[in-house]
């Protein structure tokens, strides 16, 4: 299992909003103070840091959507960007055609700058965790993608949430985030337990490049899971 201060340390040099401040136990309120400070100068930090992992993390997720539902049009795909920052993987699904990508964020300021981005059709202020997340209801998304927010270290979402991010998705649909690499065996017991219930089968798992500058707090590659749920209950899409 990852430390905290393991998982944590040396992005400080490069990110201005304070993420370093950010740890397993941090609230909500914490979560959002750090982002809301950070969303204008987000995107050029990521630059600066040479972050590269927007575009090939959805040309997986793209044959991730072919392999689970090969005959639905990218445009008819129901997909929810779960922690969508400032908008940068729905500019990426954008280009790829998939224009049916709604956000959702704790922090309304990085929903805001989202939003000049022009590729979410709704915008919703939420905080998922393994509750409820009003608003939404069973099976309304056919897909989840997610960067940057599956990690226990910064105390972003913690396994018990896949349940939740489970019920919003139809039968049949996606679950696709990534890992950091280190992180990984502290999300590898839930993602397999829930594998063994039965409710979700992993259909990918692969490296894809993260930062391209030479640096040891930034790792060359993260690691992206994609889950097929099944959920026996309800109507396939
Ligand atoms: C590292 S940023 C990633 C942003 C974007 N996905 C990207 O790849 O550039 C994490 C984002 O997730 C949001 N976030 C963190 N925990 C969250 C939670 N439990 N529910 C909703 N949003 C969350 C933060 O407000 C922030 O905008």
């Amino acid at each position: 299992m990852t430390t905290p201060g393991e998982a944590r340390g040396g992005y400080e040099k490069f990110f201005t909003g304070g993420l370093h401040t950010l740890h397993a136990s941090s609230t909500r309120e914490e979560i959002e103070e750090c982002y809301d400070k950070w969303a204008d100068a987000y995107d050029k930090d990521l630059m600066s840091a040479g972050c590269v992992k927007h575009e090939p993390m959805v040309r997986v997720f793209d044959e991730a959507i072919k392999i689970a539902m090969p005959s639905k049009p990218k445009c008819q795909v129901r997909i929810m960007d779960m922690g969508s920052g400032t908008g940068l993987l729905g500019v990426e699904l954008n280009k790829r055609g998939y224009t049916n990508v709604d956000a959702l964020d704790v922090t309304q300021k990085m929903l805001d700058v989202s939003r000049e981005k022009g590729v979410y059709t709704k915008f919703i202020c939420a905080h998922l965790t393994e509750a409820r997340t009003p608003g939404i209801e069973d099976g309304d998304y056919n897909a989840i993608i997610s960067s940057g927010v599956v990690t226990a270290a910064y105390g972003h979402i913690r396994p018990p949430a896949f349940y939740e991010m489970m019920r919003v998705i139809s039968d049949g649909g996606v679950i696709y985030f990534n890992v950091r690499t280190k992180e990984i065996p502290d999300f590898r017991p839930s993602m397999k337990e829930l594998e063994d219930k039965g409710l979700w089968t992993l259909i990918k798992e692969e490296q894809v490049p993260h930062y391209n500058i030479e640096d040891p707090a930034l790792p060359k590659s993260t690691t992206v899971f994609a889950f097929q749920v099944h959920h026996k209950e309800r109507h396939a899409i």
